[in-house]
């Protein structure tokens, strides 16, 4: 038996390790620890009989955007417990506290478009479609397929007016790429190092503001970030590489 609870804080480092043991894009314990406090409501984890942590979401808000919408920026299940819809069950609770707790339009995520499990999961399961492929987006130099869930009915104001509708336009590429940015720096640290580069003690003494304008976007870095850089992530990774997914 699995039950789908929001997670807690003692629950980081399980989530971390579940997602080292199922994803390469992995990220610092800080990173678990700035979406627990700035979005508690959108991490969940599924734990079996004996307490173990099977699978998590991790997901956050994209406060800055023109639409305010909830990003996934990570979800896992443990090979074991795949197929039972965990994935599912997270993802729903996710959608949930983003469109009950923070008002969100849509969901995003950036997945592999070679993952065809995952893709599955979205798209026919979840109801996601592609908004847009970002070329090179992880570290390996594959794509991603950039997909959004509508939470929200679509507002007459998003459809119509010329003159809106072209100021949203032009403002919400610079967002997606503020996300890119942010979530790649976070996963570039861990790239570089061994697991437990994602110790706490690593991060940088001087901390990035949260929620801060993104930096200069360095070529390679970035990934389905969120808004806000997250507290003393990244060091970008130079070249192309260093970048992750979600
Ligand atoms: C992708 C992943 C999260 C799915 O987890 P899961 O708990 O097995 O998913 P669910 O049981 O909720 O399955 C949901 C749907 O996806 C389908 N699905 C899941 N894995 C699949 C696979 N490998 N191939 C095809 N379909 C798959 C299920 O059949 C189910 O379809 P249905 O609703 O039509 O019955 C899991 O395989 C995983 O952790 N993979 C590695 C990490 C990863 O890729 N994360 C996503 C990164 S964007």
């Amino acid at each position: 038996m699995v039950c789908i609870r929001p997670a807690v804080m003692e629950d980081l480092l399980a989530m971390q390790r579940c997602n080292l043991l199922c994803l390469p894009e992995n990220y610092q314990l800080k990173y678990y620890f700035y979406h627990i406090l700035s979005w508690p409501q959108l991490l969940y984890v599924a734990e079996d009989y004996n307490g173990k942590i099977v699978g998590y979401v991790l997901a956050k808000m994209e406060e800055e955007a023109a639409e305010t919408h909830g990003h996934i920026t990570s979800l896992a299940v443990a090979r074991t417990h795949r197929k039972l819809g965990l994935a599912t069950k997270l993802m729903q609770s996710a959608h949930k506290g983003m469109a009950e707790v923070f008002d969100a339009v849509y969901a995003s995520l950036h997945v592999r478009v070679s993952n065809q499990g995952a893709f599955h999961l979205y798209t026919r399961t979840l109801g996601y479609e592609i908004s847009d492929t970002e070329p090179y987006y992880y570290a390996d130099g594959e794509d991603a397929y950039d997909m959004r869930k509508q939470l929200k009915p679509k507002t007459p104001l998003a459809d119509s007016p010329p003159a809106g509708k072209a100021s949203k336009e032009k403002r919400q590429p610079e967002r997606a790429d503020a996300t890119k940015d942010k979530e790649q720096q976070a996963r570039s640290d861990v790239q570089k190092g061994s697991p437990s580069s994602g110790d706490a003690s690593d991060a940088p003494e001087t901390p990035k503001k949260a929620d801060s304008t993104p930096p200069a976007r360095a070529k390679g870095e970035g990934s389905g970030g969120s808004s806000g850089t997250p507290p003393g992530s990244a060091t970008p990774k130079k070249g192309r590489g260093g970048r992750g997914k979600s």
